[in-house]
């Protein structure tokens, strides 16, 4: 296959990169570069021996969306990882964000069909299950959301959705992911936030290297078993190998699926930080501070559709996930920013 990645320079479409050069596929990413560095695509092709091309552009222009097509293409699918991603700054900036997460995707659409391309895999969020209670989380349970961020990704799945039914040679799958942390083992590619990190790895991880003081755990008074909240933390690796098997089914299929990937195990703030800090031999300095401000207290997937779906489960422990962030982190302590320690 020859599949368009836009947003491919980022934490998760450079996984995903790799993962699909890894199984013999053709990449091309179309990325803007406001949340990521052109480095990480150097570095997948270090790592697999392989031509990652780049085509700078921004998907909310239909000229720049078009030129990727025409001078790239043709394309037998498109994973559409393009998207502002930060909850608390869509607070803020929310017109920012629903032009920029909507305009890409209603482009994006535009431009495939006039090339003929026809399927399609989106990144959702387990963000859209909203404050539902009732664990584990299955696709076909009520959606609803929080914050800016949540709806934009809400309104893509029911414009793809809408697309979908109108357009009988299309195909869609919309992945809501659960939460994604770790890095590929080499700790060449990792997650590369800008700022000090909003979400828990990242931040422990800067905290591991002395970047900062300490973990404040948000909340240790909800309903779950220590208090501090309970999610599905799921390797970046495990969730890019998700891509490969929804690009699969996506071009072997009509139709629009949505599908969670997830592991199907909750783990708590703690039960994370423990883990970190026995893995890779340390102690974390953390701190209990209030609730953060719209966070749910559980969040866990039921993964099973996309096991009998797309054949796909994800293999690696927390542990895993704690080694591998933490041996980006400390080879890459400014991300892609040079100081590379070998
Ligand atoms: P990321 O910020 O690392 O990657 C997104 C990429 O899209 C960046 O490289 C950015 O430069 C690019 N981009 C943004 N707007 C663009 C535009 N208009 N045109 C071209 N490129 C553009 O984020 P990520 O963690 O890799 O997330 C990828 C996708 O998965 C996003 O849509 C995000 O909302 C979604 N998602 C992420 C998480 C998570 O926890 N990381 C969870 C659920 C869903
Ligand atoms: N947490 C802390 N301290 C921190 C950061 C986080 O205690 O410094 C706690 C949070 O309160 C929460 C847990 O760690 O209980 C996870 O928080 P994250 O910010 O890492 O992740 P969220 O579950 O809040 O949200 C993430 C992404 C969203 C996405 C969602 C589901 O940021 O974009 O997962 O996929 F929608």
């Amino acid at each position: 296959m020859r599949v368009l990645l836009t947003g491919g320079a980022g934490f998760i479409g450079s996984h995903t990169a790799l993962c699909l050069l890894e199984a013999g596929h053709e990449i091309v990413a179309l990325d803007n570069l406001s949340n990521s560095s052109p480095e990480a695509l150097k570095r997948v092709e270090e790592l697999t021996g392989k031509k990652a091309t780049l085509v700078v552009g921004d998907c909310t222009v239909e000229a720049d969306v078009e030129n990727a097509f025409a001078a790239f293409g043709p394309f037998d699918a498109v994973v559409h990882f393009a998207g502002f991603k930060a909850v608390g700054e869509s607070v803020s900036m929310p017109l920012e964000y629903y032009r920029n997460n909507l305009d890409a995707t209603l482009v994006l659409c535009k431009v495939m069909e006039k090339h003929g391309c026809r399927s399609l895999v989106f990144s959702s969020s387990a963000t859209v299950y909203g404050t539902n209670p009732v664990m584990p989380l299955r696709e076909d349970y009520p959606t609803g959301c929080t914050n800016p961020y949540g709806w934009t990704k809400w309104i893509n799945e029911r414009i793809l959705t809408d697309y979908c039914f109108a357009s009988k040679d299309m195909s869609v799958v919309l992945l809501r992911y659960f939460n994604p942390i770790g890095a590929h083992e080499s700790g060449r590619i990792g997650e590369d936030p800008s700022g000090v990190p909003n979400n828990l790895m990242p931040y422990i991880c800067q905290v591991a290297s002395g970047k900062l003081e300490k973990l404040r755990v948000f909340g240790d008074d909800y309903d779950t078993p220590d208090g501090t909240g309970v999610r599905d933390f799921i390797h970046v690796c495990d969730l890019a190998y998700g891509h490969l098997k929804a690009l699969e089914y996506a071009v072997s299929h009509k139709g629009c699926e949505v599908v969670n990937l997830g592991t199907g195990e909750g783990y708590s703030v703690l039960q994370l930080l423990h883990a970190f800090e026995k893995v890779n031999n340390m102690t974390i300095p953390y701190v209990v501070t209030p609730r953060r401000p719209g966070d749910i207290a559980t969040c866990y997937a039921d993964p099973t559709k996309a096991h009998t779906l797309l054949g796909w489960q994800a293999s690696h422990t927390l542990e895993d996930m704690c080694r591998d962030a933490w041996n980006w982190q400390k080879h890459n302590p400014n991300g892609y920013q040079g100081d590379e320690i070998k």
